[in-house]
């Protein structure tokens, strides 16, 4: 029986998946998006550094790991679960299952972070169409004369200088020129130095560019509306059925093209040989707020997708398959970013926000086939963002529609209409904005902080709090039906005390120990 025949008894004009294969798709859909593909490997990155046999990135991959077995698969379940039991929105199934209570302010706090997610995760977004057409369109060819032999020397002497400490500036070109063996050796340094400055410089020409930035933020806003009117069933769970397969598809053709690099098994240690030294409460606080942000938990994205359930559908496999899909291509991209980064010797700057902007098209042109891959590269990401912020918007609009008693349609433009708004001020903290920040950060980086950081760690803790210690076992077992009793117990007791417990330890940390 499938989920919309078991549903008969719930409010029909909500909508609902066609099948449980298609509530899963859309949950992982929700889950897998730029924060796999972008955030991930840019953390690992910045975490791990150059150094490939510091250890810091192999830290960072266990904490995140631990973080979504202990803390966050168990908080799936149960936003899942309060979804499921409440048959709304976030506000709305908190109201449904504990009427005249204030439990609907975790629900209101999800919206407001869906909402300010929305308006930064879609600038991002908006630079993966730009990256599609500029794949399509070729623009990472014509390096050779794109960027001079002058510029690309100097690269190619700062980098001498880095690996030979006391190098005098003025001799640097010629001792890299020396090192280099031959000049056909150099020549070729020299070509791959322009091939790798080539897409850095067009990225920051893109993010500098004001009209570039509002423009794709506005066009992703269009796209993720235009599917968000359409409802649940038809193109969420029918576009997710086919994305999600070629996504996993092409990240492992890519990764194993990675590994067979010269030095490439490297990252493999990189990822995860961890290094007790590296430890941090940055770096925990991080770990655990990618974990909740690549997970969509704590906001209620799964909770309104849990909605649209019947029933009688079953939950705990769903709730264990959304992270292990999450995590696996979390891992595979950055095998894939940070394995290249690694093993062409790339030279990444800032905080690694562009890397997967900048280090992908270089990796493409040594594949044969390259030139099309790295269009397909570019479209899926594109598409796995897509089904993250039609997730995000549906938050916003299940509210406008069942508490504010809007139709789809008014409800959905309005919310997106509201988004864009902010997303235009993050559109422009890399460009007109960038002077004005905050303890250093833009305010792209401050919403970024704030939601991942904060938000959803404290919504988390609300959620745990409630499903492990406000809700009955009655009112529980009865979303669980089939669950063996002994996990049902483990589940319970680690929403009852680790997930709060840990998740509060590491907020408090980030201001005790914050180095
Ligand atoms: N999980 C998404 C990603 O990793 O890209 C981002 C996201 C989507 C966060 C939906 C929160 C959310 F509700």
């Amino acid at each position: 029986m499938n989920a919309k025949e078991q549903g008969e008894c719930g409010d029909a004009s909500r909508g609902q998946f066609n099948s449980r294969l298609g509530f899963v798709l859309a949950a992982a859909g929700s889950a897998v998006g730029l924060g796999n593909l972008w955030r991930f490997p840019y953390l690992t990155y910045k975490y791990g550094g150059a150094g490939a046999d510091a250890g810091g990135a192999g830290t960072f991959v266990i904490v995140y790991l631990a973080c979504i077995a202990l803390v966050c698969l168990p908080l799936i379940l149960a936003e899942i679960l309060v979804g499921k039991r409440g048959r709304r929105n976030p506000v709305g199934s908190f109201n449904a299952i504990r009427p005249g209570t204030r439990w609907n302010i975790v629900g209101y706090l999800g919206i407001a972070t869906g909402f300010l997610i929305l308006s930064y995760y879609a600038v991002v977004a908006g630079w993966s169409i730009e990256y599609t057409y500029k794949s399509l369109v070729n623009e990472f060819a014509g390096f050779e004369t794109a960027i001079p032999d002058e510029e690309a020397g100097q690269a190619l002497a700062a980098e001498f200088i880095s690996s030979h400490p006391g190098t005098d500036d003025a001799v640097a070109l010629e001792s890299a020129r020396t090192a280099a063996g031959s000049p056909e050796a150099f020549n070729t340094r020299l070509l791959a130095k322009k091939a790798e400055l080539h897409p850095q410089h067009l990225f920051s020409q893109f993010v500098a560019n004001p009209v570039k930035q509002v423009g794709y933020f506005l066009a992703f806003m269009l796209l993720t509306v235009i599917l968000v009117l359409g409802g649940v069933a038809g193109g969420i769970e029918r576009g997710n059925k086919v994305m999600m397969p070629l996504l996993l598809l092409m990240l492992i053709v890519l990764a194993i093209r990675v590994l067979t690099l010269e030095g490439g098994g490297r990252i493999i240690g990189y990822l995860f040989k961890p290094s007790l030294s590296t430890l941090s409460w940055d770096l925990v606080l991080a770990a655990m707020g990618q974990a909740f942000f690549s997970l969509s938990v704590g906001m209620g994205a799964l909770l309104t997708y849990g909605s649209y359930l019947g029933p009688k559908d079953r939950i705990e496999t769903a709730s264990a398959a959304i992270p292990a899909i999450d995590a696996s291509v979390a891992l595979l991209a950055s095998i894939v970013v940070c394995g290249a980064i690694i093993s062409f010797g790339l030279a990444m700057s800032g905080s690694g926000t562009g890397n997967v902007f900048t280090a992908i098209p270089v990796i493409f042109q040594s594949i044969p086939g390259g030139r099309w891959l790295v269009v397909l590269f570019y479209l899926l990401v594109t598409l796995a963002a897509l089904t993250s912020t039609i997730s995000l918007l549906e938050v916003v609009a299940s509210y406008m529609i069942d508490e504010r008693k809007m139709k789809r349609t008014r409800a959905v433009l309005l919310s997106a209409a509201a988004i864009s708004a902010v997303g235009v001020i993050c559109a422009l903290s890399f460009n007109l904005l960038s002077g004005y920040t905050l303890f250093g950060m833009t305010f792209f980086d401050m919403l970024d902080y704030i939601c991942s950081n904060i938000a959803l760690p404290v919504g988390g803790i609300l959620i745990a709090i409630f499903v492990g210690w406000v809700m009955r076992h009655e009112e529980k077992r009865e979303e669980l039906v089939c669950m063996n009793p002994i996990i049902y117990r483990v589940w319970n007791v680690l929403l009852k005390f680790l997930a709060p417990a840990a998740i509060l330890a590491v907020l408090i940390g980030q201001f005790v120990f914050r180095s």
